[in-house]
């Protein structure tokens, strides 16, 4: 069902919903923000007057030559700054999280947007790699964030906002997400013998999911004065699944040619991510709405509620172990 929704919204006419009156001398992070959603999504919060916008990504050379392209097309310098991030490793998301807490004055907003698709299977932290990087780090990195998000908030009375980039092909993972449900479920992810990698992707947006929606709900904006939300940013023609085999490559492309939006279409859905206030906290959106209506009843439900409950147990765990406190000492 969603799937279907999913192709007729493709088609729709999206509206631009920041402006300067949203960004003007606000700062923001957008990871993987070099290429595709988070270049374009960047590209916007620069021409809207933000006073800094952080590129975090791994491969600097492609930061600084996104840098130069914002730069070039907005024709605003001084905005922009580069910085690292590896989403696959554990200490490179610490190192950035206590330089962006530590050089910045403010976060308005960060757009945890890198994300990969992956398969063939590799490892990194001692996970499948996309595992690691759509899932495990991106809360990692979500929660090391918090208490300058929260600080943010209270110094300049602003609402700063956490946007996390879904996925409905996550809904697409039931059976995979089923099949590993009985024991630990980060153990079944990292089983290369059972793992499907044709819907790996798939898998850690569900997981991804789950967990945020966990996230929200433990921290609420009354507490914590941070809106977390999710934006699916719908089908995109950007660099996403380059790594791929030929044949999820090839269906890829088949399926993008035929319906995809730019990746600056995309990017509206992202600054609606952005703009959407406390109403959005814990909620889907896509397509520049509020899209609860959207979430398969298996995620909604009491099942569903235990399935996040399962994933965030198991995750929390991994985070105490790499850094002690990240989540039991959230703001
Ligand atoms: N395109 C779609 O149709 C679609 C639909 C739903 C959701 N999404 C989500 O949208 C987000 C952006 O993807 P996109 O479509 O814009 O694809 P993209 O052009 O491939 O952008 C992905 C970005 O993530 C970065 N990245 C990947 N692994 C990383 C790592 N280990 N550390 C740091 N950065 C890393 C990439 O950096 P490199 O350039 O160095 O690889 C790139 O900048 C992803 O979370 C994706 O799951 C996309």
């Amino acid at each position: 069902m969603v799937m279907l929704r999913l192709t007729a919204e493709q088609y729709r006419k999206l509206p631009i919903l920041a402006n300067e009156s949203t960004c003007s001398g606000k700062t923001y992070i957008v990871t993987g923000s070099n290429s595709g959603l988070g270049l374009e999504t960047a590209r916007h919060l620069v021409e809207y007057s933000a006073s800094c916008v952080v590129l975090a990504v791994r491969n600097l050379a492609a930061g600084e030559y996104a840098k130069k392209d914002i730069e070039k097309s907005t024709g605003r310098n001084g905005v922009v700054e580069v910085w690292h991030l590896d989403m696959a490793s554990y200490a490179s998301v610490r190192t950035f999280a206590k330089k962006a807490s530590t050089e910045l004055d403010r976060i308005d907003g960060l757009v945890a947007n890198a994300g990969v698709m992956l398969d063939t299977w590799s490892t990194a932290e001692g996970m499948e790699t996309s595992v690691t990087a759509n899932v495990t780090n991106t809360l990692f990195l979500g929660a090391l964030m918090m208490p300058k998000l929260s600080e943010s908030g209270r110094k300049f009375g602003i609402q700063p906002t956490l946007v996390f980039i879904v996925s409905v092909l996550g809904y697409t993972a039931k059976s995979e997400i089923d099949k590993i449900r009985g024991g630990s479920i980060f153990d079944g992810l990292n089983d290369q013998k059972r793992a499907n990698m044709d819907q790996r992707y798939a898998l850690t947006k569900l997981v991804e999911e789950c967990a945020v929606r966990q996230f929200a709900a433990l921290c609420p904006v009354k507490r914590t004065g941070v809106i977390v939300n999710m934006v699916a940013p719908g089908l995109c023609s950007t660099g996403l699944g380059r790594d791929a085999r030929t044949f999820t490559k090839i269906m890829h492309e088949m399926i993008r040619a035929m319906m995809a939006r730019t990746a600056e279409v995309g990017s509206r859905t992202i600054l609606h991510g952005l703009v959407a206030g406390e109403e959005s906290h814990g909620k889907l959106l896509s397509g520049c709405k509020i899209k609860e209506y959207w979430v398969p009843d298996w995620v909604s439900n009491a099942e569903g509620q235990r399935l996040q409950k399962d994933i965030w147990k198991e995750l929390v765990a991994r985070l105490e172990e790499v850094q002690p406190g990240c989540i039991s000492q959230l703001p």
